[in-house]
């Protein structure tokens, strides 16, 4: 038998996909490394909201993204997200900074700095690499290359669900609402817009257990690790 070679897996889709989910456990099962790009864009919002940036403030979004040495490790705490050696896993994950990385995600210079930081991540395989651009921009020659979604109501059923268990007082259309709205302003955007690469696997997860989704991911790694 031939040994199996490490291969890169790009995974892309929109909020609410459960890509995340996915991709960990994903990353868990080959023992491959696990790249969250959107902590990383959030990471930036958080650097430059400390550093009292203003929103329209670009080059100052730039120059975080420029300095800032990220880091992925993993840890007996599960895998923990440094920032300059700080450990931010939980600070990026504030609404206030989600909030805040969307127009710093629409930055080019910003892109272009976190872009470079993704590509050497990726560099020499065995790595699931998570986020909005990556089969289509950060690694277009990714071995595999899956693009996780759901429908919109789905998706905002699935939201509706986690919002209730935290105690939020919404209604489902509502969230379906704002979640239609996202996916108009993340796919229409100049900048990296969201889209699927031509050779990707869509995966429409409706009515799929994330056990059936990370199943059908590994089959497909497990296919071109042989290759
Ligand atoms: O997936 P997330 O919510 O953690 O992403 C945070 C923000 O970064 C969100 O506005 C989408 C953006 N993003 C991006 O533009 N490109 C990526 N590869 C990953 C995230």
């Amino acid at each position: 038998m031939t040994p199996r070679r490490p291969v890169t897996v790009a995974i892309d889709g929109p909020a609410g996909s459960g890509k995340s989910t996915v991709s960990k456990q994903v990353a868990r099962q080959l023992g491959y490394a696990y790249v969250d790009t959107g902590a990383m864009y959030r990471a930036v919002a958080l650097l430059g909201m400390r550093a009292g940036l203003a929103q329209e403030d670009r080059a100052g979004f730039a120059a975080q993204a420029a300095q800032a040495r990220m880091e992925f490790r993993v840890t007996e705490a599960g895998q923990r997200f440094l920032v300059n050696g700080e450990d931010c896993t939980e600070a990026v994950r504030d609404p206030a900074v989600g909030a805040r990385s969307s127009p710093v995600s629409a930055i080019p210079e910003v892109r272009q700095h976190l872009t470079a930081a993704q590509q050497r991540l990726a560099a020499g395989g065995g790595v699931v690499m998570e986020g909005r651009d990556i089969g289509t921009v950060v690694c277009p020659a990714a071995e595999v290359k899956v693009f996780v979604t759901a429908t919109p109501p789905e998706r905002a059923r699935r939201r509706y669900l986690e919002l209730q268990a935290k105690g939020k007082d919404v209604t489902e259309a509502e969230v379906l609402a704002e979640i239609t709205e996202r996916d108009r302003r993340d796919s229409s955007r100049e900048v990296a817009p969201l889209r699927m690469a031509e050779d990707a696997h869509e995966l429409v997860t409706d009515g799929l257990s994330i056990e059936e989704v990370v199943g059908r991911i590994i089959d497909l790694v497990r296919e071109a690790e042989a290759r």
